[in-house]
């Protein structure tokens, strides 16, 4: 016998059913979902903008009176991560030689512009050198002095304000002669 859809009983029945289809719609998408949560977050990260919090900002590193001329100092960056599940504090996001020119303060890159390594400061020479290929570089405006490195150390923008310096930390294309931010 066909149910009697102005029986209150079968009314009831039908509009458990339709909940009870939602339900299950709702939590084999839930299910589908967490698995691939990482890979959207990874996904979205470039896209949001909010990978690194203050990575496109000015961090402070200290004092002008911490920076002088003829002998850089090198800073670490540390700025907060944000990705799709977490929030991590004062995470090291890069570093970066500071010295004095003609009464101003520059800030280069620690990465080697020809393939990444980490540049040092050799005092015997007074210059900038990457011990992975020896390219040498100026005190002054990080220019090549030899070696294969196929352009110049990375300037990073600095700010020095009510006495402190704050610098903003970006990456670039490594083993290209042109700075190109990546
Ligand atoms: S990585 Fe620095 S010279 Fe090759």
């Amino acid at each position: 016998m066909a149910a009697d859809p102005r029986d209150p009983g079968e009314q009831d029945a039908s509009s458990r059913r339709k909940i009870l289809k939602i339900g299950v719609g709702a939590l084999g998408a839930g299910l589908v979902a967490i698995p691939l949560a990482p890979a959207l977050g990874f996904l979205a990260y470039p896209l949001d903008g909010a990978g690194v919090a203050g990575e496109t900002g000015f961090l402070a590193v200290g004092k002008r009176s911490g920076f002088g001329a003829d002998v850089p100092v090198r800073v670490d960056l540390y700025a907060d991560r944000t990705d799709a599940w977490n929030r991590t504090k004062n995470v090291k996001i890069g570093s970066a030689w500071v010295i004095e020119v003609e009464g101003g303060l520059r800030a280069f890159s620690t990465v080697c512009p020809h393939a990444g390594c980490a540049i040092d400061f050799d005092p015997a020479a007074t210059k900038f050198t990457c011990p992975c290929h020896r390219s040498f570089f100026t005190l002054k405006d990080g220019a090549v002095e030899e070696g294969p490195s196929p352009r110049a150390l990375d300037t990073l923008e600095l700010r020095v304000e009510g006495g402190l310096v704050a610098i903003r930390f970006q990456r670039f294309r490594v083993g290209v002669v042109e700075k190109v931010v990546v």
